[in-house]
């Protein structure tokens, strides 16, 4: 569902899980207010309004896509990642920018689709169990539903008169809500399209035409088989079945279609990748500055605004929020298209991350390291406990690392933390076993474990 956060509350959600970043967080939070401001315009201006768009420019591992990620999951709108560098210019071998606004379409309806599920949950259940009783008691069908076969070697004699037949029905309904019947077996005609999307993409087909892909994808015939199933799976088959049949797909389309040019965001990560840096081979044909430049120029379109043909009808791209993201280590962001980077206004930078951050990162948000270790080592009936001084430690260790090795940001914490918990991870069931069921993590025993790889460089860049 989509949710209409002021740009505090954005902020608020966005610091349980990046820590710092704050320009970051409060430009996305404004972008997302400003559609929702939009919305609420007249059609007339409404309609001149359009998003402004954001570089986040820092180096790798700081929390560019996490922001993405996470703002796209706390509005609930449409959302696609796709790395700007995947992309070549329309007419040679790759895939087509407007593949993004597909995908983005495409979650939108499964986003969609599932919401509308929800609300006729019940009645496909009610639907499923009535077509599973049809199938555990052949013959009992009331008049008029299609699973008609003979009641052979039933339950049913056809002498049994009808109140005897509902009794029946309704002990086996019973019984099969209760989930008694979970794991009897009964045999199910399945009917279903072969998944075209996954063999489209497969052959390459997923970039031609809609239209003709549509064309395709009726020539393909239904498959039906008989299988034989647990009433459980069955039940799950058929509540898929019966809530295909209460959903209007139309509305779900058309639905998703206006969610998507509405709200959806795409993320376009390594802008960087193709901003062809000043000086650098301008010109040479052939070079890759030349298709960097064309995949420029097959985005701006996009990112101006128009009509993408999908199979589903054409979305227009006007009013779709564009993050894009890029280390701009070597490129910066002047050496994209003047006509692209107008299409980006807004430009925060990220920072890098020291120790202090990642003490914060190790300790704050609810899914941070560390909790996922205890949460982790939990099911094995061990307690894990870090004392502040080992939380430290792995933070100063990951800072080292980044400065003598690479620098990859929180990234490091992962490799860090994972070194650290390498030998318990491994006899943490026989400590278990044993009667243990606490650990405490020191400063030492982090030390211990980690510090000989850090300093040994030739080690480490194995190791870490
Ligand atoms: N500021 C932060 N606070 C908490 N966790 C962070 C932060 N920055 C990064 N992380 C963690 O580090 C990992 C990598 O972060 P993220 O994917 O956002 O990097 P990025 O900035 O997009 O880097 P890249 O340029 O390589 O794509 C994620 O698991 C994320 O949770
Ligand atoms: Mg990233």
């Amino acid at each position: 569902m989509m949710k209409n956060l002021t740009p505090r509350q954005v902020v608020e959600q966005l610091d349980r899980y990046i820590i710092s970043q704050a320009d970051a967080k409060r430009a996305v939070a404004v972008a997302i207010r400003n559609r929702w401001r939009r919305r609420r315009l007249d059609a007339d201006m409404a309609r001149e309004v359009y998003p402004k768009n954001i570089i986040m420019i820092g180096p790798t591992g700081v929390g560019k896509t996490e922001i993405a990620r996470r703002l796209a999951d706390l509005t609930g709108a449409p959302f696609v990642k796709v790395e700007a560098s995947k992309f070549t210019e329309v007419g040679y071998h790759g895939r087509d920018v407007e593949s993004m606004i597909r995908d983005l379409l495409d979650r939108a309806i499964a986003v969609v689709r599932d919401e509308m599920a929800g609300t006729v949950q019940a009645k496909a259940e009610d639907a499923a169990n009535e077509r599973l009783v049809d199938l555990l008691a052949p013959g009992t069908e009331t008049p008029g539903s299609e699973a008609g076969q003979p009641p052979e070697g039933g339950y049913v004699q056809p002498e049994d008169s009808v109140e005897r037949r509902q009794r029946l029905r309704d002990r086996l309904m019973e019984q099969l809500k209760a989930g008694e019947l979970d794991e009897r077996e009964v045999e199910l005609t399945i009917t279903r399209k072969p998944a075209t999307s996954v063999m489209f993409a497969n052959m390459g087909l997923d970039q031609m035409d809609p239209d003709m892909a549509g064309m395709f994808e009726k020539l393909i015939p239904e498959q039906t088989k008989r299988r034989k199933t647990t009433v459980a799976e069955a039940k799950r088959i058929l509540i898929e079945q019966e809530t295909d049949k209460l959903l209007d797909s139309d509305k779900i389309t058309s639905e998703a279609v206006s969610r998507t040019e509405e709200s959806g965001i795409v993320f376009l990560d390594e802008i960087d990748k193709i901003a062809a840096p000043s000086g650098e081979g301008k010109g040479g044909g052939g070079s890759p500055d030349v298709s960097r430049q064309g995949v420029q120029r097959d985005l701006l379109p996009i990112v101006e605004g128009s009509a993408v043909n999908t199979r589903h009808g054409l979305v227009h791209t006007d009013h779709i929020l564009f993050i894009a993201a890029g280390a701009f280590h070597t490129a910066s962001v002047s050496d994209l298209m003047p006509e692209l980077q107008g299409r980006f206004p807004i430009r925060v930078e990220l920072s890098a991350l020291g120790k202090e951050e990642f003490v914060r990162v190790l300790k704050e948000p609810g899914n941070s390291l560390t909790k996922q270790q205890q949460a982790l080592l939990g099911v094995e009936g061990l307690e894990i406990v870090f004392e502040d001084a080992a939380i430290e430690a792995i933070a100063d260790l990951a800072a080292q690392a980044n400065a003598t090795l690479e620098n990859i940001g929180a990234r490091r914490l992962m490799t860090i933390v994972e070194k650290v918990f390498e030998q318990i991870n491994f006899d943490a069931p026989d400590m278990a076993a044993e009667g243990q069921d606490k650990v405490t993590i020191t400063e030492t025993f982090v030390r211990e474990q980690v510090a000989p790889i850090v300093q040994d460089a030739d080690l480490s860049k194995f190791v870490l």
